[in-house]
């Protein structure tokens, strides 16, 4: 039975890719840390065929070990569910000679200053960027570039929005470079994060994330999804509609654009969950481009929304075989956060409704959780999914729904 080597199944792709993969009668073996897989959710265990667990606080052994392992197995694919982890699937399968993207931009596609450089070597359409490892450097840089206000400080290695902020002036850049380098480690496992911080141009418009398959470096689109954040200082997420509400023409800018950046970025064989801004019409800008499935159930979404499951399709490509990219389904579906209304004790979740087109909704969060203010997407409690017969009926519905749902929090 055909082998595949899953590169941590934590995280909210995880259970999506091995239930994809139990689907294609494919045997599983993840790699993953050991305290992480006590705490597997039972049902994801049910479908993994075998662990090896490695240390990855240091991804060049970490590479090493995995390699070596996949080589003992007959590994005959390599994927991830983890993004930190996204740049080490691509080295180990092409160590082990299976399908990947180019190992030399592996670092690029997970690192955001070896990204901006490879967008710029190519001339994708990205934010101009400067990187530094100290607030004055950054200035000195940010100054030289004529890189105005307001700016975009982030950290080059973190994910999920933590340590991005908004720069409104000078004055307020060294506060943004040390909340950003506030995180030297992944977590949970512990991998060293480069502690470089970038400064970038601020990009306006509406932002979209394209979804694709590549197979043979021949781009695919999945799905256009539009994104929600909160419109402060802050850019925590606030949900995902599939497929977006789009012109023909800002559609072909989308895709212009995530094309450009594949292939600065030497996509070959796998997924891409690419995030554009739309500034105004022809006009797009790259914010980033990951080579592993979306976050936030996006791939949810697009199994709603489209019948095709981008699962199936990564397992698909990673293991060499042609992937089943037909689109079943018309309609639209909604994801959208519940975030408390503001910092507290988090007491419970009232009001979702019981109705048919709430197709999920999920609270994680323990009562007599500690919450922050939703400047990330750290304080969010549970999620809603919602699907309509087209983007409208779904975007209403959610809005309702959310409407209808109290987040309670008592002061601290
Ligand atoms: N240069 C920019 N101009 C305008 N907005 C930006 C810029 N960079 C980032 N943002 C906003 O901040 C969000 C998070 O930034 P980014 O994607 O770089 O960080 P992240 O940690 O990978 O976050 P996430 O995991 O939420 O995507 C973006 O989705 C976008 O809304
Ligand atoms: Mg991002």
């Amino acid at each position: 039975m055909t082998k595949l080597l899953l590169i941590e199944a934590n995280g909210n792709a995880g259970e999506d890719l091995l239930r994809a993969a139990a689907a294609l009668g494919v045997r599983t073996l993840v790699a993953t840390h050991a305290d992480l897989y006590d705490n597997y959710p039972p049902s994801s265990k049910d479908l993994i065929a075998g662990t090896v667990f490695t240390d990855f606080s240091d991804l060049e052994l970490a590479r090493k070990a995995l390699v070596a392992y996949g080589r003992e197995e007959g590994v005959e694919g390599v994927i991830t569910g983890w993004e930190f982890f996204s740049g080490l699937a691509t080295q180990v399968a092409a160590d082990l000679g299976l399908p990947s993207h180019d190992p030399e931009l592996a670092l690029a596609t997970r690192n955001k200053r070896a990204m901006a450089e490879a967008f710029e070597r190519a001339g994708a359409p990205a934010p101009r960027t400067v990187s530094a490892a100290t607030a004055e450097e950054l200035a000195e840089l940010v100054a030289a570039a004529g890189i105005e206000y307001p700016l975009v400080v982030k950290p080059a290695e973190n994910a999920g929005s933590i340590g991005v902020t908004v720069v409104r002036s000078a004055d307020d850049l060294a506060r943004a470079v040390e909340f950003a380098q506030g995180w030297p480690f992944e977590f949970p496992h512990g991998t060293p994060l480069d502690n470089s911080v970038l400064a970038q141009e601020y990009v306006g418009g509406v932002e979209f994330s394209v979804e694709s398959a590549v197979v043979d470096g021949r781009v695919r689109e999945l799905a256009i999804t539009q994104k929600f954040t909160t419109a402060d200082d802050s850019r925590a997420e606030l949900g995902h509609t599939v497929p977006a509400e789009l012109s023909s023409d800002d559609r072909a800018t989308l895709l212009a654009a995530s094309a450009a950046g594949l292939a600065a970025l030497g996509f070959r064989h796998g997924i891409a969950h690419a995030e554009i801004k739309l500034v105004s019409p022809g006009t797009a800008r790259i914010i980033e481009i990951g080579a592993r499935p979306p976050g936030d159930h996006i791939m949810k979404l697009v199994r709603l929304a489209t019948g095709v499951s981008e699962a199936a399709a990564y397992i698909q490509i990673a293991l060499g075989r042609t992937p089943d990219l037909e689109r079943t389904e018309q309609r639209a579906a909604a994801i959208r956060f519940l975030t408390p209304p503001r910092a507290g004790v988090f007491r419970g979740v009232r009001g979702i409704p019981d109705s048919e087109q709430v197709v999920e909704a999920e609270v994680y969060a323990e009562p007599g959780k500690e919450l922050g203010a939703a400047t990330d997407n750290v304080a969010r409690v549970g999620y809603v999914i919602v699907t309509g017969g087209s983007t409208t009926e779904a975007n209403e519905l959610a809005n309702d729904v959310v409407g209808a749902i109290t987040v309670e929090v008592d002061p601290r």
